[in-house]
């Protein structure tokens, strides 16, 4: 309901099942470690109320009052904000909940389906938070960068360690890093194996792709950072939006390129705190 759309590009393989004999050595997100308490102040996990609060998908936070996340965890009809919780960083998930309301919900009015981009949104919370050692706010990237292939990145969430396998208790946040990879690159594996032709572009311009077929994000991290590290600060590059399984081969994980909305993210969110 909350996410997997019918993705019909990709229909044909939407039913492979996971590598069992790999799933053991998932530690993850898919690959990587739990975090340390101390990284990734600006995570935040989104709840909807299903007998608890139950995390559906993560976030961050980007001003003391907005989360960014990803459209399809919260559109293309916006959720009634009544029915979202918005947990600031926990290192387990549950375990320590103080749930913030939400007073707005704003998915990217070009949002359709996550393979045709603008998967992004907007979070209101109702009342601005307390920044503090463990809760801080991301850095938007300048509008000039690109990310390029060697930057150091990271992808960090509470999602699936493995295709349809579930984190299992305490939840702990997990962090992987995930080498980009550069958009035509990633455009031709994804064609590898479907019969689309060269001539479709699979991987959008406001997309940005990473991972390996060890290291990615997967169900469950949706909405969630990519944050790179760019002379010296953590910038927010992507957005977690969608791939074909996890960690497969020729198929990293596709983000949304947080640079191509920096002017939509501007008309809500103010530059100061
Ligand atoms: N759509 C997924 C979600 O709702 C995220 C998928 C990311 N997939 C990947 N291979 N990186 O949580």
């Amino acid at each position: 309901m909350l996410h997997l759309l019918a993705l019909p590009l990709l229909a044909s393989l939407a039913h492979t099942s996971p590598a069992p004999g790999r799933a053991l050595e998932r530690a993850g997100i898919v690959g990587g470690q739990e975090a340390p308490g101390s990284k990734w102040p600006w995570q935040v996990s989104l709840r909807f109320n299903e007998q608890y609060w139950m995390h559906f998908c993560g976030g961050s936070l980007i001003h003391p009052q907005w989360v960014l996340t990803a459209a399809h965890c919260v559109g293309p009809e916006p959720m009634d904000p009544a029915m979202l919780r918005v947990q600031l960083r926990e290192q387990h998930l549950y375990y320590r909940d103080k749930l913030l309301p939400v007073s707005r919900v704003i998915p990217h009015p070009d949002y359709y389906n996550v393979q045709g981009g603008a998967d992004i949104a907007l979070l209101e919370l109702q009342d601005p938070v307390n920044i503090s050692g463990r809760v801080q706010v991301v850095t938007l990237p300048p509008a000039s960068e690109t990310f390029p292939p060697k930057t150091p990145c990271w992808v960090t969430g509470w999602g699936d360690v493995g295709t349809e396998v579930h984190l299992p208790p305490p939840y702990p946040l997990r962090q992987v890093k995930v080498p980009i990879v550069e958009n035509s690159i990633c455009d031709a594996q994804y064609h590898t194996g479907l019969s689309t032709g060269d001539n479709v572009q699979i991987v959008q311009d406001d997309m940005l792709c990473a991972g390996t077929k060890e290291r990615d994000s997967c169900q469950g991290d949706s909405g969630g950072p990519l944050a790179c590290k760019v002379n010296g600060t953590w910038l927010q590059a992507g957005v977690v939006s969608w791939g074909d399984g996890c960690a497969k081969p020729d198929r990293p994980g596709i983000y949304t390129r947080v640079t191509h909305y920096l002017d939509w993210i501007r008309q809500y969110v103010p530059e100061e705190p």
